[in-house]
């Protein structure tokens, strides 16, 4: 899909992957404990979804807590977590409304109960919404997904369903929690870190990665639409040369 963006051509990225990060940076630098950081991030991150709803992504993919996030002070954590509970309570009229369907990836079992019971209360009622995929990775680590699948395929192995022969790529792809999502075709990390923190290894393996100073909080969809403005410039060549891709092999 393509839009204008004040006369230069924006493309849309079929599946976006955010990391969201910044939030505890954001707040320092206004002398306020880190938390508020992360409640301006909550409303970054509805603004952030309703945009990418509006330009007509299928999927939207936010890192909001990883496997290493629970290392943090307990009382961060625990203020994150009730924050998503708060979020994910006050969200669902707006997924309804937007008709997004709510799905979560990552070691979910780890969360408090509370949490775990809004997210599958949240994802049954958004089941059958079919705008956009709105995926939270929650206790989230691409290593620990990457174990999971490498078990499971390893489990079907030796009981004999399933033959060496047929793990390839799309096979194990099968096994992620990601399984039937296209792989996210766009990276954006915000507050000007430049490594990928554990998400989606596998997934990310072709995406395009944008890398903005701007803190999380501070995020508005004028940025967006920047990221998407260089999106749109990208050759993505998949390991041909730029000749070869003279047709544009974007999509
Ligand atoms: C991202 O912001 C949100 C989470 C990781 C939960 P941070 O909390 O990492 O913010 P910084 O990086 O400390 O500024
Ligand atoms: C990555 O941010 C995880 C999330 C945004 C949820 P972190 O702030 O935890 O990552 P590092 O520590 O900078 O790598
Ligand atoms: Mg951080």
């Amino acid at each position: 899909m393509h839009f204008e963006n004040g006369g230069a051509e924006m493309r849309i990225p079929r599946h976006l992957a955010i990391i969201m990060d910044g939030n505890g940076r954001w707040a320092e630098q206004r002398g306020l404990p880190r938390i508020l950081g992360h409640h301006h991030g909550v409303e970054t991150a509805k603004v952030i979804i309703e945009e990418s709803r509006r330009l007509g992504l299928s999927y939207l993919t936010l890192y909001a807590f990883s496997s290493e996030n629970w290392g943090r002070p307990e009382e961060e954590v625990d203020s994150l977590m009730s924050l998503l509970n708060t979020f994910l309570e006050r969200e669902l009229e707006t997924l309804l409304t937007h008709r997004i369907r709510l799905n979560v990836i990552g070691a979910i079992h780890r969360l408090p109960e509370a949490v775990q019971h809004t997210l599958i209360g949240t994802m049954e009622r958004t089941a059958n919404n079919r705008d956009m995929v709105l995926t939270l990775a929650l206790s989230y680590g691409a290593r620990d997904e990457i174990l999971g699948a490498v078990k499971a395929i390893a489990g079907e192995v030796a009981v004999g369903r399933l033959g060496l022969d047929a793990v390839d790529e799309e096979c194990f792809s099968g096994f992620l929690q990601t399984a039937g999502m296209p792989d996210p075709d766009f990276l954006i990390r915000t507050s000007g870190e430049i490594r990928i923190s554990n998400f989606l290894l596998w997934q990310l393996a072709y995406a395009e990665i944008y890398f903005t100073p701007v803190l999380w909080p501070d995020f508005s969809p004028t940025h967006l639409h920047e990221a998407f403005t260089e999106f749109s410039r990208r050759q993505r060549r998949y390991g041909l040369t730029a000749d070869q891709c003279q047709d544009d092999v974007t999509d």
